[in-house]
């Protein structure tokens, strides 16, 4: 495995494989890398000749400054997990590498970007588009494998790959959940193991709306899920839309479309640490 600081020294080296037929498949991350991310290269690496995973803690994505900073930064901890793992290439660049000039692109894809995280984190989901379309730029991969948790943001993605014409085949990898049903993310490091415990009751509740979901509406089991949660010192709920899994657009009824899901963000604890979720209750 070789770790790559530049964009120029990640061509040379991309160009000489894709020229022998080599498929690149590619995983951007924001490194302090856990399970999930292990299941992104898993796949990466079964699918592919070569794998690239990317480690940029991408700045133009944040829109609190607090939490650009706060955000756990553990590149060597990250290589020797992906060293395991048979990647072929890290590609660590420095902000200066990425942003050589500010990137004053703007990418606005109504209506998927104008509910849920896009009017609570303005500007995220565009720095999303600048830093992930450069990344596609640079590394050129075949696939690009991102994880379901942030369910929103593959929609997004795959509306800029068909905006911007990239020709990447995007797949979406199933949440990777401890064994308590916390799903795993690189914010549950800033949680304390109170924190934690109290953190299980997000997924908790959302597995126990499936059932809840059999007998009562859309709006009913929104509410059950919004004031379980609010029930409980430590957890204040963001927002808990019930969704088109294709448009993201709210729906009123379980008979709307084929394929429903719950998106949900969490503040838990003192800090507090913003959670996310989310749970499927149709898919055809
Ligand atoms: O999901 C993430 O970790 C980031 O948003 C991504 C896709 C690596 C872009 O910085």
């Amino acid at each position: 495995m070789e770790v790559i600081k530049t964009a120029q020294q990640l061509d040379t080296q991309l160009n000489a494989l894709r020229n022998k037929g080599k498929r690149i498949g590619f995983v951007p991350t924001m490194g302090a890398l856990h399970q999930g991310h292990a299941s992104l290269v898993e796949r990466s690496v079964q699918e592919n000749d070569i794998t690239v995973v990317s480690v940029f803690v991408n700045p133009t994505q944040f829109n609190d400054p607090k939490d650009l900073e706060n955000y756990p930064r553990t590149l060597e901890a990250d290589c020797a997990l992906l060293e395991n793992m048979k990647v072929d290439f890290v590609f660590a660049p420095t902000a200066a590498e990425m942003y050589p000039e500010p990137d004053t692109r703007t990418f606005s894809y109504p209506p998927i970007d104008s509910v849920m995280e896009g009017p609570r984190r303005p500007g995220h989901f565009n720095g999303v588009c600048q830093v992930v379309s450069k990344l596609f730029d640079m590394v050129r991969p075949h696939r690009a494998y991102f994880g379901e948790k942030d369910f929103q943001q593959i929609a997004v993605i795959r509306a800029m790959v068909d905006d911007l014409k990239c020709d990447v085949e995007i797949c979406p990898c199933p949440i990777i959940r401890e064994e308590s049903g916390l799903a795993l993310s690189s914010r549950n490091t800033l949680l304390t193991p109170e924190e934690r415990k109290t953190a299980v009751s997000i997924s908790q509740t959302l597995f126990s709306s499936l059932d809840f979901a059999q007998q009562y509406s859309v709006s009913e089991t929104h509410d059950h899920v919004v004031s379980t949660l609010n029930a409980i010192p430590g957890l204040e709920v963001e927002y808990f839309e019930i969704v088109n899994g294709k448009t993201l657009q709210p729906v009123s009824g379980w008979e709307d479309t084929d394929h429903i899901v719950g998106c949900i963000t969490v503040y838990c604890g003192h800090r507090p640490v913003r959670l996310i979720d989310n749970i499927t209750y149709k898919r055809a």
